[in-house]
């Protein structure tokens, strides 16, 4: 069968905001040409991230009216903690607010400063708590990964040889690595398990935990049953399970892959590690129980956590972005290949060849489809990436030039993913007319939040 159907029907809508192309240039105009300015309700499809995004089931709904706010031991917790128990291996569940916050308690707890946190390939978030707590955060990403548009099926996987080279060099002050599933920061590409297993094997000759990074796990599981030898006849908890089964701690967004809107978690075997944890997180976070969330909040994230794992909702998703993935490709834009899990990235600077990357070529495209179908992206590129050396008054541009589309779960259905391709086609022949952007204002450090800009045309550029 060529058509996927959503694997669930729809029980409670939200209408959606249809704005003429005039209104969404004034908005344009008004938010000065950042999309993080467009109030939401300006945007018809928001693509901006799959995280905290998802439509919850109706399970998860009525499993919250079963959340039990007691502050202290909770049943709400013990649910939680046995779900997580469960798939994890890990005997210690620590709740949490949000993917960060189990990052900032983990380096707290076992960084010093100048110390090395080796990874696949850190996300933003993980890079700024290991950086603000005195550390050095080193990438270690797949050769392959480097060529945007090679076809691997394992490009999130970490260099085995410069993981090797690292160690060799000085392992001493290394507290941890983290392997992110699937790899956020290359375009949603999974790790596969023999790589996950060989990064383990030569941690332990130098006593160096891992923890996974798990905020996409079950995509990830799934890619591992999909294309990795040997695995097709396994279940996807089955692979998941073994997948943690080599790790000494997991963190998780459940913002993500648990299909909640808020929450997360830090699981570990260590009980010393985790009385630690627990010690500084009544500071920051709440009681141990709780973590900053609500027991309905951990309700929905322990039956989210079982969802995740149907294999027709994952045949579903891998297939449906695969199916975005190539509408925009046959209406003529060169993405990331192959497609991530959670989103697909458009290589703007292929895609755009007449903007120079000095305007901005991706922040030109996000801002393009965000005026002509109302969708909203996210640019990935020097924008978001790039810096104005204060030293040398030169901007520093990112290596690559991406517009990232991420895909909320179970929340568009395939006449909105229609829609988009058919106005991608519509709009891809006037694209070489798009003019390029420069900064009219910008902050010192996450420029892309706040950053105002102005259009530079065509005509104007040098
Ligand atoms: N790790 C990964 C791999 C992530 O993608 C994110 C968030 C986090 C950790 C942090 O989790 O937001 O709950 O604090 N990624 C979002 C995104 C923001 O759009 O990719 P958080």
């Amino acid at each position: 069968m060529k058509t996927i159907f959503e694997p669930f029907k729809i029980k409670m809508v939200e209408p959606l905001s249809i704005l003429s192309t005039e209104d969404r240039k004034k908005v344009l105009q008004e938010s000065y040409y950042n999309l993080f300015n467009i109030p939401a309700k300006f945007v018809t499809f928001d693509l901006l991230t799959d995280s905290g995004t998802s439509a919850m089931s109706s399970k998860q709904w009525a499993a919250m009216m079963e959340g039990d706010e007691s502050y202290a031991g909770s049943e709400s917790y013990i649910r939680f903690s046995n779900i997580i128990r469960d798939l994890t291996g890990m005997e210690h569940v620590i709740p949490t607010h949000q993917g960060r916050s189990a990052e900032a308690l983990l380096c707290s707890a076992l960084l010093k400063p100048q110390d090395r946190v080796l990874g696949n390939t850190q996300f933003d978030t993980t890079r700024a708590n290991i950086e603000s707590n005195g550390g050095v955060s080193i990438d270690l990403p797949s050769e392959e990964s480097k060529d945007a548009h090679f076809e691997f099926p394992f490009k999130g996987n970490v260099n085995l040889k410069l993981l090797k080279e690292e160690l060799s060099k000085n392992s001493k002050n290394i507290p941890f690595f983290i392997m992110t599933v699937t790899n956020n920061s290359i375009g949603g590409q999974p790790v596969s398990l023999e790589n996950i297993k060989q990064t383990k094997k030569l941690l332990s000759e130098h006593n160096i935990p891992m923890f996974i990074d798990a905020a996409r796990f079950a995509e990830n599981a799934y890619f591992i049953k999909q294309r990795e030898e040997g695995q097709k006849n396994r279940s996807v908890k089955n692979i998941a399970q073994e997948m943690f089964s080599y790790a000494d701690g997991v963190l998780m967004s459940a913002k993500k892959d648990a299909f909640a809107n808020i929450g997360g978690f830090l699981a570990v075997h260590n009980k010393d590690l985790a009385k630690e944890i627990r010690n500084r997180m009544v500071i920051t976070e709440g009681f141990p129980t709780y973590g900053g969330l609500a027991g309905r909040d951990l309700e929905a994230i322990a039956v989210g956590l079982q969802e995740i794992l149907s294999e027709d909702y994952l045949t579903y998703r891998i297939r449906s972005v695969e199916y975005f993935g190539k509408g925009l490709e046959s209406a003529g834009f060169t993405l990331v290949k192959p497609f991530g899990g959670h989103a697909v990235y458009i290589d703007a600077s292929s895609s755009l060849p007449h903007v120079p990357q000095k305007y901005y070529p991706a922040q030109s495209l996000s801002v393009a489809f965000y005026e002509e179908m109302g969708l909203r992206g996210v640019e990935v590129g020097s924008v978001m990436f790039g810096y104005l050396d204060e030293k040398t008054d030169q901007e520093v541009y990112a290596p690559k030039e991406l517009v990232r589309l991420a895909m909320p779960r179970r929340v568009y259905t395939q006449s909105h993913i229609d829609y988009i391709i058919e106005c991608a086609h519509e709009f891809k022949p006037k694209s070489d007319q798009l003019p390029g952007y420069k900064f009219i204002e910008q902050a010192k450090h996450l420029r892309h939040f706040t950053a105002k800009f102005a259009p530079i045309p065509k005509e104007s550029f040098r």
